[in-house]
């Protein structure tokens, strides 16, 4: 029997502690017997994630930042993110378009109707559905950015977002709730702010009830 794909995205501000939990959620997959495809934007794809470094390190004004943004979107959508879904993978990406709402939108307060209307565009996928592509569930990582800046503080040379200074990443933050709230059956707020462990029992108990995990699997995974 084929399965339907499912498309899962990971979001928050830098510091909110996805990527250990992504990793795992792979594995508890894989463990299921799901085939399962690990992806990032931007990124994941040659030509988007050459767009990627170009957009994290040089310098740039908010409309060519979120055209190159966009451009890479449309790019691993019609390489990477359909033909997986099509095949019946299960699609973990970290990060998607509520990125570009709560950075480009509420971080660099460009304007959100031109970011709809690009959206309308590059999701737009007529071949393969009616409407314009959405994930199935996104994982909102939510926590306080004076924690997250606690978390990332002296980790790694920041690129031009980690660079920011707290309000920004509080006016990020007030972009993910907005998308939040406009699309609340799709949104799951995680609470970042608790134990690593606690996450993760967060994260596997939203997927036990839309029956995307197995109760079995997710007791026996986690990060380590
Ligand atoms: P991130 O996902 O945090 O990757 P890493 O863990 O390797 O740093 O980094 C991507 C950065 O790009 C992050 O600071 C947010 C930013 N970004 C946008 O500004 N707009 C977008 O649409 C996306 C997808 C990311």
């Amino acid at each position: 029997m084929s399965r339907a794909g499912v498309f899962i995205s990971f979001e928050g501000i830098d510091g909110a502690g996805k990527s250990t939990h992504i990793e795992s959620l792979a594995a508890a997959f894989t463990a299921q017997g799901r085939a399962v495809t690990l992806t990032r934007e931007p990124g994941g794809t040659p030509l988007a994630e050459k767009l990627r470094a170009m957009v994290l390190n040089d310098a740039m004004d908010p409309l060519t930042e979120a055209l190159l943004i966009f451009a890479a979107r449309r790019d691993h959508l019609l390489q990477v993110i359909e033909p997986a879904l099509a095949r019946g993978d299960v699609v973990l990406c970290d990060r998607f378009t509520d990125a570009t709402f709560a950075y480009q939108g509420g971080g660099r307060g460009f304007d959100g109707p031109t970011l709809h209307t690009l959206e309308q565009w590059v999701q737009a996928t007529p071949a393969v559905q009616p409407g314009v592509r959405q994930p199935d569930l996104t994982l909102w990582f939510d926590l306080p950015p004076e924690t997250a800046a606690q978390r990332l503080a002296g980790a790694r040379v920041p690129d031009r977002f980690e660079a920011q200074p707290v309000e920004f990443f509080q006016r990020v933050a007030d972009g993910y709730a907005a998308r939040a709230r406009a699309a609340p059956q799709r949104f799951a707020r995680i609470d970042a702010s608790r134990s690593r462990h606690e996450v993760w029992q967060q994260i596997t108990a939203t997927l036990v009830r839309r029956g995307w995990l197995s109760i079995m699997v997710s007791a026996q995974s986690g990060p380590r």
